[in-house]
């Protein structure tokens, strides 16, 4: 290998350690030292991307790069997008059974009900809810229902907006849904029907920059799944007290199923209903 090509391909111990503060700062994510393999390989293709010479001369780029377009480009490099449709699907039922109907409670027909799915990764996740409601609850035509959608990686917001899936992404589907909401292509990928990728508003939004959250109020019910996984208990409760302030009061989170509020958070109450345990905004705000 020429010297200028191996120079390229070096991260010390040291400068994965400043990558890593870095990137936990800007993102919540947080990278232990068994990731450290992924996290290199990943540097070096930006490294020679941005044709820089080394990881120095990168991170000064990083760092002082005025549109954050670098930045970017990392984020989507880093970020794991794994999802697929009709995942964890006993939230969905219990958000047909059970909360939406204590949420219409103290709505009137024809008043708006806020889903935010954060983060959406491709779309399988909110393009879902769209499908478990119009399929699954017979109040759909009585309110005004928006689904917003986001993530901090702008590719899977992209993919998510094309709507074409593998048959991995739609093996957990019941096959009417799949007849009835998707098309067939030639390569045996599935293109989702333009009336539910409509029903679904993608934004770019970091859950750990409260910036990017304030825009966000009056929710109903979030589905926040699978990411607080990535993060420590710190970014953690920023997530938790911006999902809080972004709830109206009643209003419901559900994580995933290997996460939790109980060691970062006590502003919510803990619901359990048949199909799932979800997290509720107290009625009276407690702090
Ligand atoms: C494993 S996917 C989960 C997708 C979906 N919620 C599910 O459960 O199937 C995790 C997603 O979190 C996104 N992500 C990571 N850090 C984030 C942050 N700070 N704010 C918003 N999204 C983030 C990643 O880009 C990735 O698409």
């Amino acid at each position: 290998m020429k010297a200028a090509a191996m120079e390229r391909q070096l991260i010390t111990e040291a400068d994965f350690e400043k990558f890593r503060e870095y990137f936990y700062r800007k993102t919540g994510i947080q990278f232990d030292s068994g990731k450290r393999y992924f996290v290199d390989k990943r540097l070096v293709e930006r490294i020679e991307a941005t044709g820089s010479d080394n990881f120095r001369d990168y991170f000064i780029k990083l760092r002082f790069e005025a549109s954050g377009q670098e930045m970017q480009a990392l984020v989507n490099c880093m970020t794991v997008n794994e999802t697929y449709f009709f995942r964890e699907n006993y939230q969905f039922d219990c958000m047909v059974n059970h909360m939406l109907d204590e949420l219409t409670q103290t709505k009137r027909p024809g008043s708006r009900i806020r889903i935010w799915s954060i983060p959406s990764s491709t779309g399988e996740e909110p393009y879902s809810i769209a499908i478990y409601l119009l399929e699954r609850w017979a109040k759909i035509d009585q309110y005004d229902v928006e689904i917003l959608s986001s993530d901090i990686d702008t590719t899977v917001l992209d993919a998510a907006q094309r709507a074409i899936y593998s048959p991995r992404s739609v093996a957990n589907l019941p096959k009417p849904y799949l007849q009835k909401y998707f098309k067939a292509q030639l390569d045996g990928d599935f293109r989702l029907s333009r009336d539910i990728v409509d029903a679904v508003e993608f934004s770019r939004v970091n859950l750990s920059d409260p910036m990017d959250t304030r825009r966000f109020r009056d929710i109903d019910l979030i589905f926040c799944r699978n990411l607080l996984i990535y993060f420590d208990d710190l970014s953690r409760r920023v997530a938790a007290e911006a999902m809080f302030d972004a709830l109206r009061p009643g209003g419901f989170v559900c994580l995933g199923h290997s996460e939790s509020m109980s060691r970062i958070s006590s502003l919510f109450n803990i619901r359990r209903f048949p199909d799932a345990m979800v997290y509720q905004k107290p009625l009276e705000e407690k702090r």
